[in-house]
């Protein structure tokens, strides 16, 4: 029987309990976490958001609370006040915080029954994702989900903390709004009053702080839902948060500053660790080389080498033909793998996955070259490659050959990623940052047959390489940075431009013609008419920063209410149909659907 007509008040929480609180009578509330029968003695340990304590209920204290614990099971909730006593000797619990003691119960009250729970509230569960997601709120029972939504609380506080000390003033930007130009789908939503036009929910509130400095308010942040449809996977949800911050009279170097502080900050306050500042930069261009992806991750060496000119002049046609064409040969050197045949296919299908034509490997052996082209190459090209790529007997060389230095670097670059998990390469440290900058401003799109802006078009390009925009756009990089975490991409944004002729220049260059200019981002090419000031700004991705700061493997972990990676919510079940007349409303009529 539940009864809460009398429901005593709360005096602490139950994971807070220590030995100093020996003596203190306390009302707890929380939920039964697991019952112990013992004959005479029932113990009950009970948890809240804080923690566990264990509760003896002692028919000679109490015979009613005794009664009432006979009927309790998993997930009641309950209230209980009694009195905080040591442990008995040889029955303290190093391994819990509240070990030491055990609440006596006086009188123990049922507020609530819970139907047996489909999975254990426990940190390890056998339970599928999909059962978790369907009852979320028993899966953030878990303590160590709990745990995760409390850091990230934490991290709110801190970031909020940091920027209002650094003069930052926290805004809020439409949920509907127009399409922004970050460069995924958007969701759309249909306006009632104007059939047939749609507003966008924002991918990001890109435009309104670029305004918000045209405005004159200097410094802006926001902790904000991005809204964009695209393929998910482990570190992308349709709807995610950005800590996203935009200064005015500011270059590169200021924007980096701040966020170095802001991470150190976080780090030192969640984690208790000293970030090494400032954090290194790479340029794009660097970063490909060396590590073969824009989001290296620097802990770990297996850095790439160039092999090119060792291999100049060979008559091989896997080198003669990237070579010819302008392009590169890659190469890794891998120090003690000795990997099989199958192995070895693995690493070629990794390649070819990232649009390499094919991977050349060679085992370095104390008898010689193992190799599938040990036979095209004369013994100087063999003595070349085996310099340039530093390689010593035992070891496992890797080459890629491509007209393209960017396929080169990324089939490559993936080939080593691939490595670092498989060889289990334990890594240099446990975090590592890294600036990214000099991104190309254009990407060009083959499908397409035109030029797209890499970040967006606001991205101002590099002053110096601003001659090159109308001649050699290709070669035109970018004021725009990342900020890398361990190989994952904790953030993005760049100096935007700020003089009108310079975005006209830019739009042209897009191919979007001033109509479409107008009527996409009439309103910020109006502004940039008024005294906009040189501003620029970046963006974190919050989920990513608090999964890699508590050691989750999915973003789908530190989100209260995550989607599926089809985009969808497993405990509310949107998206769902709606009623005939809300779309009558709107003027809306599904078509095609095959049911
Ligand atoms: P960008 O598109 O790089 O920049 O986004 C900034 C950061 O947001 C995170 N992020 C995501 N996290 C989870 N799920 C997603 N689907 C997702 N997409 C992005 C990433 C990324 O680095 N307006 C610009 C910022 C600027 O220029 O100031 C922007 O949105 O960590
Ligand atoms: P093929 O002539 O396509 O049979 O290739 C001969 C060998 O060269 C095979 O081991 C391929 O995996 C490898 N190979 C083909 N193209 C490339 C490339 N672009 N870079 C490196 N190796 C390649």
């Amino acid at each position: 029987m539940t009864d809460t007509s009398s429901m005593p008040k709360r005096t602490h929480y139950c994971g807070e309990l220590r030995a100093t609180h020996i003596g203190s009578r306390v009302t707890l509330m929380g939920w039964v976490h697991s019952r112990r029968d013992h004959g005479g003695l029932i113990f009950v340990d009970l948890r809240d958001r804080t923690g566990i304590v264990q509760v003896a209920i002692n028919p000679d204290i109490s015979a009613h609370a005794h009664q009432q614990a006979h009927a309790l099971r998993s997930e009641y909730v309950i209230a209980v006040t009694g009195t905080v006593a040591a442990r008995p000797e040889g029955t303290v619990n190093p391994a819990l915080a509240t070990g030491e003691i055990e609440v006596c119960a006086e009188r123990l009250q049922v507020l609530n029954e819970s139907q047996p729970p489909p999975f254990e509230i426990s940190d390890r569960t056998e339970a599928t994702e999909a059962v978790r997601l369907k009852y979320r709120y028993l899966d953030l029972r878990r303590p160590c989900m709990q745990q995760v939504l409390v850091t990230r609380h934490r991290m709110y506080q801190i970031i909020r903390n940091f920027l209002t000390e650094h003069r930052f003033l926290e805004f809020e930007t439409p949920m509907l709004t127009k399409s922004t130009p970050e460069g995924a789908r958007d969701y759309l939503v249909p306006s009632r009053i104007e059939p047939g036009k749609f507003f966008a929910l924002p991918q990001s509130p890109q435009l309104f702080k670029q305004i918000l400095m045209v405005a004159g308010f200097d410094r802006y942040f926001q902790i904000v839902k991005c809204f964009r449809d695209e393929d998910l996977r482990a570190d992308r949800q349709p709807e995610f948060t950005q800590v996203d911050l935009e200064l005015s009279f500011v270059d590169e170097e200021d924007i980096y500053r701040i966020i170095e502080g802001l991470m150190q900050r976080l780090f030192q306050e969640i984690l208790g660790l000293e970030l090494t500042l400032p954090f290194p930069q790479l340029s794009y261009r660097e970063t490909l080389d060396r590590f073969g992806l824009d989001k290296p991750d620097t802990r770990y060496g297996l850095e790439l080498c160039d092999v090119t000119e060792a291999v100049r002049q060979s008559e091989f046609k896997v080198f003669a033909q990237a070579i010819q064409h302008g392009g590169v040969v890659k190469g890794l050197t891998v120090k003690g793998a000795d990997f099989s045949r199958k192995e070895l296919d693995d690493l070629v299908m990794v390649a070819k996955t990232y649009g390499a034509g094919g991977l050349l490997w060679i085992k370095l052996q104390s008898d010689g070259w193992q190799s599938p082209v040990a036979k095209f190459l004369s013994d100087a090209e063999k003595q070349n490659i085996a310099q340039r790529m530093n390689a010593q007997t035992g070891d496992l060389l890797l080459l890629v050959a491509d007209p393209s230095w960017t396929t080169a670097c990324t089939a490559i670059g993936n080939v080593r990623l691939h490595l670092i998990k498989k060889m289990n390469l334990q890594p240099s440290q446990k975090f590592a940052f890294v600036w990214i900058n000099r991104f190309p401003l254009l990407e060009y799109d083959r499908e397409e047959k035109r030029w797209v802006a890499m970040h967006h078009p606001f991205t101002s390009p590099l002053e110096e390489d601003l001659p090159l925009l109308e001649t050699d756009p290709g070669k035109v990089r970018a004021r725009a940075y990342d900020v890398v975490m361990n190989g994952c991409e904790i953030g993005g944004g760049s100096i935007r431009i700020h003089r009108p002729e310079v975005q006209a220049r830019m739009f042209s260059l897009l191919g979007i013609g001033q109509e479409e200019a107008e009527l996409k981002f009439g309103f910020l090419l109006d502004a940039l008419k008024y005294g906009a000031p040189p501003h620029g700004g970046l963006a974190l991705g919050l989920d990513r920063l608090v999964m890699l700061m508590t050691g989750c493997d999915s973003i789908r972990d530190v989100i209260a209410f995550p989607k599926t990676q089809k985009a969808a919510c497993l405990m509310s079940g949107a998206p769902s149909t709606v009623d005939p007349r809300q779309l009558r409303e709107l003027h809306i009529k599904v078509i095609g659907l095959q049911t």
